[in-house]
């Protein structure tokens, strides 16, 4: 196989504990007037202050919004833009989850090319640099602070669209996990799954001819050798310690191994991409109004299992990045094995078994797999091909638990 790697990462990533208070120091470098984007809940919280006065100290003036919504609702982004051009900033700090920061990057976006959200739906349609963002992030979690995408809820379209751009790419990430200790259970579990299920998809996603345009002619470019890097790294640390964070959330090592790894996660597929996981958890998601990390942990198993026959190397790497032990078993039980590890993982913190304990009903399969197939990006990255009926059967499994039943089907 020949070498092909790509990677993308913002100008500086700082992790570790107390890293938040870099702040002043690296806005003092892109601006002087930052416009702070957060939601009422770390809007109250002793956080805020430290940031405001760390950009203080440095000499730099801010402003607050807070009051994101979770999953981005356009109502959040046109109140976010009036404060935003009543202060005029230089430079955007997006500190929260992945709402948080996704509304960042995309108040950048307009305030440095106007228009509206819409015009900048799919690939590559920012025309050129936008404000600079500093993310810190406050779940581990999306990994937004390091990707090239925004995912916003608009009312005219059904499911959430995402603007995906280079450009998007946060100028610096401060990852400090203290900011994760407040995390309940709950939220710890859903953000913690949707990390693996980031580390997962991109280390089992398609692999491109590796023409000498691929690092720029897509957004994501498919498995690689630096997405591989990261996403193995990624793997071993969320099997290690979500179960932990979930169960024991003042554990800082555990705090600590999550936010490093959903961070390489987020280098991992922002580069490489996400598959049908992430592309059934859109019309799954709008009909059941779940969070994110619920419904890509839920759907990854019974994707995981529909892959297999395309990833059986792949799911025996993932194996070892987990630490199952070796019984001599051959390679197809040790996929086999890999994927009930991350279902079992997923089962132990909290993530409902099946879409129908999502609140899924029967009659909805059909249509959320034709929209599926709609999120054109994801299912091309697929490492296995992939149709309407080829959905409706992973979502059929999903629906009733039966992950074996989808080993019947024809290689
Ligand atoms: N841009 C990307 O690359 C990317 C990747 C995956 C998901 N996403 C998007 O990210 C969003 C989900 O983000 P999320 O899972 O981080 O949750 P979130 O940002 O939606 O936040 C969920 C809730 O958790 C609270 N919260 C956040 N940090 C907290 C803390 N430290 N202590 C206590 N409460 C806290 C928030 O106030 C909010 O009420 C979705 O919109 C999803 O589509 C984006
Ligand atoms: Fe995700």
């Amino acid at each position: 196989m020949t070498l092909f790697a790509a990677t993308r990462p913002p100008r500086h990533i700082a992790v570790g504990p107390g890293q938040r208070h870099a702040i002043g120091t690296y806005a003092r470098a892109y601006g002087n007037r930052a416009l702070i984007c957060t939601d009422e809940r770390m809007g109250q919280d002793p956080a805020l202050r430290d940031l405001v006065d760390s950009l203080a100290a440095a000499g730099v003036a801010s402003q607050v919004y807070d009051r994101t919504l979770p999953e981005v609702p356009m109502s959040s982004v046109a109140e976010c833009m009036e404060i935003a051009r009543a202060f005029g900033p230089d430079l955007l700090v997006g500190l929260g989850g992945g709402s948080c920061m996704d509304l960042t990057k995309v108040v950048a976006v307009l305030l440095a090319h106007g228009g509206e959200p819409h015009d900048y739906y799919g690939e590559f349609k920012v025309p050129g640099r936008v404000l600079p963002v500093i993310a810190v992030p406050t779940t581990a979690g999306t990994g937004s602070e390091v990707t090239p995408v925004a995912v916003v809820a608009d009312p005219e379209k059904t499911l959430k669209v995402g603007i995906a751009s280079p450009e998007l790419i946060p100028l610096v990430a401060l990852c400090d996990p203290e900011l994760t200790m407040t995390c309940p259970p709950g939220l710890t579990a859903a953000s913690g799954s949707d990390a693996m299920t980031h580390a997962v998809e991109a280390f089992m996603a398609a692999r491109r001819e590796p023409s000498s345009d691929l690092s720029y002619s897509h957004v994501f470019l498919g498995k690689n050798a630096f997405s591989d890097m990261y996403a193995l790294q990624a793997i071993a640390k969320i099997s290690a310690n979500l179960e932990t964070a979930v169960k024991n959330g003042s554990d800082m090592k555990a705090r600590e191994n999550m936010m490093w790894a959903s961070m390489l996660a987020g280098l991992a597929f922002g580069v490489a991409g996400t598959a049908a996981a992430h592309a059934l958890q859109y019309p799954v998601g709008a009909l059941t109004h779940t969070a994110h990390g619920l419904g890509v942990a839920c759907l990854l198993p019974y994707v995981m299992e529909y892959n297999r026959p395309s990833c059986v190397p792949e799911l025996v790497q993932i194996a070892d990045a987990m630490g199952l032990p070796r019984t001599g078993e051959d390679d197809d039980a040790r996929a086999i094995a890999a994927i009930d590890a991350v279902e079992d993982l997923f089962i132990r913190v909290g993530i409902p078994r099946t879409i129908r304990d999502l609140g899924l009903a029967d009659d909805q399969l059909d249509w959320a797999a034709d929209q599926a197939m709609g999120a054109a990006r994801l299912v091309k990255n697929n490492p296995r091909a992939l149709d309407v009926a080829a959905m409706g059967h992973i979502l059929h499994a999903a629906q009733t638990g039966a992950r074996a039943d989808l080993r019947k089907l024809p290689a």
